[in-house]
Formats: C-alpha cells, sequence, structure tokens
C-alpha cells in the first residue's frame, strides 16, 4: 500500500490526475473504474485538462461507474448519468459505447445487475479502480456490513448515506432507499486501486480503514489486502495517519513503511 498525502485538495487531485493519466498513457484500452462524489471533481477537471491539451487520448478507454441511485433514470438532475456527463464525458473522447453506468432506470434490478456484472467480466477486470471513502467507510454503495463476496448488486443505502445526500435531493424523502453498486469482490478484483479521500470528515474513518484491522463493518478497511492499493489524501483527510502512524494490524506496518509524505 501506498501512501500518498497532499497539501490539499487541488494538489491531491494532480496527483490523482497523473496516477489515471499514466494508466492511458501506458495502455490506450484501459478498463477504468470511475467514482463519483465531491472527491474526484478535481480529477476529472485534471483529465479534462489534459485532453485538452493533448496529452491523453481516450478514444480506446474503456469506463465502469461504480454506482447508480436505483429508481433513478439517468436522465435525473441527481443521477451519477449527469454527472459522469458533465464531469467528464461530454469533455473528452470517450466513446459513448465504451461507457458504463448502472442503469438506476432499470425496470428489473437483478436482470441489470447480472448484465451489468456480465459487461464487466466481458473485458475481464477493472485495470485502475478509482474510489472515495464515505465518512461511514462505505466504498460505492457497499455500506457497512455489506458481504464482501458481491460483485454487483442492489443495496439498501444507510441512513447515514441518506441524510448526506438530502440537500441534494431537496429533503431525504427524496433521496432513494436503494442502489446498484459495483460490491467489493469487483472491487477487489481490479489490477490496481486508488483511493482519495479528501477534508477533515474522513479524517477518522480513513485511518480506521487503513490502521485498524480489515472488517466488514469499514468496508474500505478491505482494501489493506488490496495487492496495488494506492491512497492519495489532502491534509485535512490524512491527517491522521500521517500524526498517528500506530500499527495495529500486520498490513498497517507495511503501509507506514511505504508511507510517502510529500
Ligand atoms: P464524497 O463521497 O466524495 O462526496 O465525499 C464519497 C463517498 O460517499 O463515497
Amino acid at each position: 500500500m501506498r501512501v500518498i498525502v497532499k497539501d490539499n485538495y487541488q494538489e491531491m487531485s494532480q496527483e490523482a490526475a497523473r496516477v489515471v493519466a499514466r494508466q492511458v498513457l501506458l495502455k490506450p484500452d484501459s478498463v477504468l473504474g470511475l467514482a463519483t462524489g465531491k472527491t474526484p471533481i478535481g480529477l476529472y477537471q485534471g483529465l479534462v485538462r489534459m485532453y485538452e491539451l493533448g496529452v491523453l487520448d481516450f478514444s480506446r478507454v474503456v469506463t465502469f461507474n461504480l454506482d447508480e441511485y436505483y429508481r433513478l433514470p439517468p436522465e435525473h438532475p441527481n443521477s451519477y448519468h449527469r454527472y459522469m456527463q458533465e464531469r467528464l464525458f461530454e469533455h473528452v473522447n470517450i466513446p459513448e459505447g465504451n461507457i458504463h453506468i448502472p442503469n438506476g432506470g432499470a425496470e428489473d434490478a437483478e436482470a441489470e445487475y447480472k448484465h451489468y456484472d456480465e459487461e464487466i467480466k466481458r473485458y475481464g477486470r477493472i485495470d485502475l479502480q478509482v474510489l472515495g471513502i464515505g465518512p461511514n467507510g462505505h466504498i460505492g454503495f457497499n455500506e457497512p456490513g455489506t458481504p464482501w463476496e458481491i460483485t454487483v448488486g442492489l443495496v439498501q443505502l444507510s441512513e447515514t448515506t441518506r441524510n448526506r445526500e438530502a440537500p441534494r435531493f431537496g429533503g431525504i424523502e427524496n433521496v432513494p432507499g436503494r442502489a446498484l453498486t459495483i460490491g467489493i469482490k469487483t472491487i477487489m478484483h481490479a489490477r490496481k486501486v486508488l483511493l482519495l479521500a479528501s477534508g477533515s470528515e474522513k479524517a477518522d474513518i480513513l485511518s480506521e480503514a487503513l490502521l485498524n484491522a480489515p472488517t466488514p463493518n469499514i468496508p474500505a478497511s478491505v482494501l489493506q489486502l488490496h495487492p496495488c492499493l494506492s491512497v492519495i489524501a489532502d491534509r485535512a483527510a490524512g491527517e491522521k495517519l500521517v500524526k498517528k502512524p500506530t500499527l495495529k494490524s500486520f498490513r498497517t506496518q507495511e503501509a507506514i513503511q511505504e508511507f510517502e509524505l510529500i
């Protein structure tokens, strides 16, 4: 595990964009696993800038988004389809047919997630999976307690997550209760994982996830077991990692040895 703590959000995002750019430059037909939320906005801005400068070509890149609210059609203003269009897809040359996002408007959720799983498997595996972390430790919409063996599924959103999303939806009553998400098993099957964390709201959960023993109660903690994990945090989110590198599990020792503080 490699942990990099950058001074601020902008630097975190630039570093993340460099990691994704390196992936695409070295393997132009990379399969990228993409995340939504506030955290990766700067990463997408960085990728758009590199595309505009002619540094990056996305024409052979394939993308799979992590998740989508269930019963939210792609055209809904709060859908992750819209988010991705606005933040990335409208601005770079990823062919439409190479873009995959679970269809939150699907009538039959089970058919939809099985199909999504098959699509991922058609490409073998995800080359680089980008992740954010929820304040409760979720990755994708794998909430605390979600079994690790799910590949893609329909999951219940926690009250914590729904409350956090309430302002965007104009009240918790409008936040969907369920979501389609890539599960932990598919995330762990990715060749490389890039976990991003920004802001003091993430400081406690990030250190718990990385420094304590892995547990399904903190879904992100499973990432300690991934053979190729990079974590990039800004100083506010990485504060506890920097200040208190206590070793509580065998993986932690490895993490701290490779800890990079730039
Ligand atoms: P955020 O969300 O990037 O908006 O903080 C992360 C998450 O909930 O996974």
